[in-house]
């Protein structure tokens, strides 16, 4: 598709969709629990319409009456055996968690996905889940979906220290922890998105952090509560950016999501010397609504700890760095090489082509600021972010028009991205 340009500058309010990891472990821990949870804010994002069709598909009731999402909840022993392989689509968060809640079921689950979820590892959840009892197998005896998942009943806990830095993998050990008979352990490389920590305690059960080690004692019985999801800092950051990188620009999101755990992109922003300010912050720091305006920006260096506190936001900060004047350089992040995409790949190639100049390294990229961007074709590589990512590229093009291929990617997490632009041309 043809990806507008803009040429006064952006202004207004959004309000951004709902997170879209909290979306998933409603449902999650709905199906799980016992009695019924209501999620409120629910995304109708295709990934979070994945777990919800997944869930249905192994036994849970779920109501949509349009706008909460009602669970009906029989706990970890009500799921039952799906009659057919369950389709996850595009979805990490949902193959990955569902692998840990299938861990200690009593039969055997196929689940399978898009071209994309087909060349995403999975070793890192099986390894785990295998060594607690359950016997994960991918395709032809490799990691690769489709995946089977078949539970034990007899799980048993693990110490396990983490080798890479993932939530998913720390949530599926987490979920099969809640139904081992004893102790697991999780320590983690560096601390990941702690949501399903948080919703295991909202939703009655006992998990002990300290920092990066995680205690939980099995088996737990959950209780069905009422969620009300918050919008998603990953999707508010692409208005973030573009408020501050489109010239003459004021823009004001609201209800975002502010968890310590996913705010990295805040601190970035800052750091660069973005104008940035948060206000209205609400009940226990959870969300807030912050404001950007056009800024001078400075590049800037993001490696370590941060990384996992904005990993899917650095496709759209490596758009800001290449309007920031000098050098930034992201190291740390190879994660990014197993997402939807090789997103240190299709990030370089992609802006690189529109006159970007940044070099991909092994684990992350040197963006070289600040540079004029041109028209040309690119693609989303079927990746949601990058998609999106090169919408706000767009709106810096003064010469020429951008043709965006696998723009469909965007509806992932974002379904109304490109209505939600169109509310802020001036
Ligand atoms: C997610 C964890 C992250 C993130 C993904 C959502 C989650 O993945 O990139 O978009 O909801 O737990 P990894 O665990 O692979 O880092």
């Amino acid at each position: 598709m043809k990806l507008t340009t803009n040429k006064q500058g952006l202004s207004g309010t959004l309000c951004v969709p709902s997170d879209k990891s909290i979306s998933h472990r409603g449902i999650m821990f709905g199906a799980i629990a016992h009695g019924v949870t209501r999620v409120h804010n629910f995304l109708r994002g295709e990934d979070c319409l994945s777990t919800l069709e997944a869930f249905r598909a192994l036994g849970v009731k779920i109501e949509d009456d349009g706008e909460v999402i009602t669970i009906h909840g029989k706990g970890f022993e009500g799921l039952q055996k799906p009659s057919a392989a369950i389709n996850i689509g595009n979805s990490g968060t949902t193959i990955r968690l569902t692998s840990g809640i299938l861990a200690g079921s009593n039969f055997s689950t196929e689940m399978y996905g898009d071209n994309s979820i087909a060349k995403r590892p999975m070793a890192r959840v099986m390894n785990p889940l295998n060594k607690m009892g359950a016997k994960c197998t991918g395709k032809d005896g490799g990691e690769y979906p489709p995946i089977t998942i078949t539970g034990s009943e007899n799980l048993q806990p693990i110490r396990y220290e983490m080798p890479v830095a993932s939530a998913q993998v720390k949530s599926a050990i987490l979920f099969a922890g809640l139904q081992a008979n004893g102790e697991t352990v999780v320590i983690e490389k560096e601390k990941t998105r702690d949501h399903t920590e948080d919703m295991i305690l909202q939703f009655g059960g006992a998990i002990e952090v300290d920092d990066k080690e995680i205690r939980i004692k099995g088996p737990q019985t959950l209780h069905g509560q009422t969620v009300v999801v918050p919008g998603d800092i990953s999707s508010a950051a692409f208005f973030l950016v573009a408020g501050l990188i489109v010239p003459n620009s004021k823009i004001t999101l609201e209800n975002v999501g502010l968890n310590p755990t996913r705010t990295g992109i805040i601190d970035v922003i800052k750091e660069m010397g973005g104008k940035i300010t948060i206000e209205e912050v609400g009940e226990n720091n959870k969300s807030g609504k912050i404001t950007v305006e056009t800024s001078n920006l400075k590049g800037i260096e993001i490696k370590g700890e941060i990384i996992p506190r904005l990993i899917d936001e650095l496709p759209i900060i490596a758009l800001m760095a290449t309007q920031a004047n000098g050098v930034t350089v992201i190291k740390d992040a190879e994660e990014l090489k197993v997402k939807e995409t090789n997103r240190i790949d299709a990030v370089a190639n992609e802006l690189n082509r529109l006159g970007a100049n940044i070099t991909p390294t092994d684990d992350g990229m040197i963006i070289q600021g600040k540079t004029a961007l041109n028209g040309g074709v690119v693609t989303s590589y079927g990746d949601h972010r990058i998609g999106m990512m090169l919408q706000i590229a767009a709106l810096l093009v003064k010469e020429g028009t951008i043709e965006l291929e696998k723009a469909e990617a965007i509806a992932v997490s974002y379904p109304n991205f490109f209505n939600d632009l169109e509310k802020l041309y001036t």
